[in-house]
């Protein structure tokens, strides 16, 4: 195989960002850059043009590079990167040994490891080190119905929520990150590190999109409700007191990692509604180790020499979706749906369908189109990537993506989970061979 030179990969990233910055509009740009020309500072890139700048890389070079260890070194989003950076890293990925089109270059396939292993003593206790949420004081009226997508991280939410946010009877923000705590200003002083304080972003664009303020505006009236202490349940009224007759959607796939958390769904609203969003426990694992997501997990912290990679993916999605079969038990059918990460991308009309029927709301064609009005369906972030929640890897794609449904196969095998996920998968719908029972899944 012949090696690419950084000098060749920075010729070939040039045009594409020429062709970015021109399509965007952005200002001061007249084609002049060097190996030191920041994405940032220098061209006013923003986190989604990052995205459509990897997108084209990935298409001009016909390989899937996987830019994510680009974007996060020690658990932080880096703050920006400059061009030398992005060649460097193009290049030692082009010519990694085994690099292939249409593989992802340098990825390890997962093994079955004994000392990885998953069993109940090790679940319980990982079910021990999660937090208690902060109590909260009950409110005395009920906030009204609103929407909650539970899932495990990693099972497709973010793609869920966009294409959510694509109808006209829903008002679906990126993640709130809300009810794990009594007060804004609780929650603030929570999120201050370099690796969760992108978490406070979800509730700028909500207030963005739906008081018609920039950036700078709706940090501020967020700011000034911090200040106030202002309660949670007050928030959620604050935002669902101005969405003219639409319903709240709120994706935030930690709230499952605690079962009072989910309680309080039911203590804090009216009559809410439930969509459980599953995914086969290999497809999740794969992905949540691809995307290093316990660097980003605050109660992980303190713990991550305890366990391995795969295994704390594994009780991630153990743990959610034990919470939350137990907590939906609870809950009268009529208030819960369930349906799959892999029939959603495989079969996207009927599941939606199916998803309006539960809700009661006629089906909008604009939902299979997710990139569209990436504004409007507030997918575009803020200002950085760093400031970016929810999943990057959404704006790698161009569409709903079937192939993604099965892709983890190619690097990992299925026998490597433990009996502990198999029971749970298995009253979720899924088979050994892969295939979802279509009984237990919409
Ligand atoms: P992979 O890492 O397996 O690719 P979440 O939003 O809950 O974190 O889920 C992330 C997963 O959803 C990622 O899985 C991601 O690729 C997948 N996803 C995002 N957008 C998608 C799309 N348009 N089509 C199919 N899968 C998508």
């Amino acid at each position: 195989m012949n090696k690419i030179s950084r000098a060749e990969v920075f010729a070939r990233i040039v045009p594409l960002l020429t062709e970015l910055v021109v399509d965007s509009d952005l200002e001061d740009w007249e084609g002049d850059v060097s190996e030191q020309t920041l994405l940032i500072a220098d061209l006013g890139l923003t986190s989604v043009d990052f995205i459509d700048l990897f997108v084209s890389i990935e298409k001009s070079f016909g390989r899937v590079i996987g830019f994510h260890d680009l974007l996060m070194v020690n658990g932080r989003y880096v703050a920006d990167l400059d061009l030398g950076q992005l060649s460097a890293f193009l290049t030692a990925k082009l010519n990694a040994v085994g690099a292939e089109p249409g593989r992802v270059a340098d990825e390890p396939c997962l093994h079955s490891d004994p000392s990885d292993g998953v069993d109940a003593e090790t679940f319980a206790a990982f079910r021990r080190i999660i937090p208690a949420p902060e109590p909260w004081a009950r409110c005395a009226t009920k906030n009204p119905r609103a929407l909650f997508l539970l899932s495990a991280p990693r099972s497709g939410s973010t793609l869920l929520q966009t294409i959510l946010a694509g109808h006209p009877g829903l008002f679906a923000p990126p993640e709130l990150h809300l009810l794990w705590f009594s007060d804004l200003r609780h929650r603030r002083a929570a999120f201050y590190q370099e690796t969760n304080k992108h978490l406070l972003s979800g509730t700028i664009r909500a207030l963005m999109q739906l008081q018609g303020l920039d950036v700078e505006q709706a940090t501020r009236v967020m700011a000034d409700c911090e200040a106030r202490g202002m309660s949670v349940s007050d928030f959620y009224r604050l935002l669902q007191d101005q969405l003219d007759g639409r319903l709240l959607v709120d994706k935030t796939p930690s709230n499952a990692y605690s079962p009072a958390v989910l309680r309080r769904m039911e203590e804090d609203f009216a009559e809410p509604l439930y969509l459980h969003l599953v995914r086969h426990p290999g497809g999740m694992t794969r992905s949540f180790v691809d995307a290093k997501l316990e660097r980003t997990v605050p109660f992980m912290m303190r713990h991550d020499a305890d366990y391995s990679r795969e295994q704390f993916a594994e009780l991630a999605w153990l743990t959610c979706n034990q919470n939350i079969t137990d907590f939906l038990r609870g809950v009268p059918a009529a208030r819960q749906h369930r349906l799959s990460y892999e029939r959603l991308v495989s079969a996207p009309a009927e599941t939606l369908r199916g998803v309006c029927d539960f809700l009661g709301l006629p089906f909008h064609p604009d939902m299979l189109d997710p990139y569209r009005d990436k504004q409007q369906r507030m997918a575009d972030g803020l200002q950085t990537v760093g400031q970016m929640s929810g999943d990057l890897k959404f704006h790698l794609h161009a569409r709903i993506d079937p192939e993604s449904a099965h892709r983890w196969r190619r690097f990992m095998s299925e026998d490597m989970l433990s009996s502990l996920s198999w029971d749970l998968a298995g009253r979720l719908g899924y088979s050994r061979q892969g295939a979802v029972a279509a009984s237990a899944v919409a």
